[in-house]
């Protein structure tokens, strides 16, 4: 009886250039830990896989490691404070497909998980998940929001707005 509530928080920041990106990704990195899911969506050149470089220095992935969308792999493996795993759906015909190269198991496993693409095939997405989604204003401008409504997602974006912007 009575209606299920499902609580939502979500946070927006505009960046106004690739850097800012990183850096906001940098701060949600380092928040992060092991379990941890980061679901990005938004179109062609909104910024997820600078986003995604920010996370894996926020993780302690060494700067100089070159973060690109996995294509043929499927899944980029970086070593920080933890695995830190980085998927990309763009390119995945069918969720069968997905389901057959394993890709669903890396979201229930240890390691930190971000993923582009993530809204192709939502149903796979855990409930921990963070959402992270990215619009295009302009040229330098990205509206990103990221939201969540799982107590651990709620946990790392309370903490992260706490932090402030810069
Ligand atoms: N504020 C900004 N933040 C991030 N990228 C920006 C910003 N302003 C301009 N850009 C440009 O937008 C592009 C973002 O590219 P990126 O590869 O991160 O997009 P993407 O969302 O991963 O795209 P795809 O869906 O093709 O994987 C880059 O060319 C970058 O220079
Ligand atoms: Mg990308």
């Amino acid at each position: 009886m009575g209606d299920t509530v499902i609580s939502e928080t979500q946070i927006t920041y505009i960046t106004t250039s690739d850097e800012e990106t990183i850096s906001l990704g940098q701060r949600l990195g380092a928040l992060l830990s092991e379990g941890d899911v980061v679901a990005l969506v938004g179109e062609l050149g909104s910024g997820k896989t600078w986003f995604t470089k920010g996370l894996a220095l926020g993780l302690g992935v060494s700067p100089d490691t070159i973060v690109t969308s996995p294509s043929f792999t499927l899944v980029n493996e970086y070593k920080g404070r933890y695995t830190f795993y980085h998927m990309d759906f763009y390119r995945l015909e069918n969720l069968p497909e997905v389901l057959s190269a394993g890709l669903e198991e890396y979201l229930h496993d240890s390691g930190v998980v971000a993923l582009e693409w993530a809204d192709r095939w939502p149903e796979i997405l855990p409930d921990k998940r963070v959402m992270v989604k990215f619009l295009i204003i302009d040229d330098r401008r990205r509206e990103i929001t990221l939201s969540g409504y799982d107590p651990r997602a709620l946990e790392i974006i309370e903490d992260l707005e706490e932090e402030g912007t810069d």
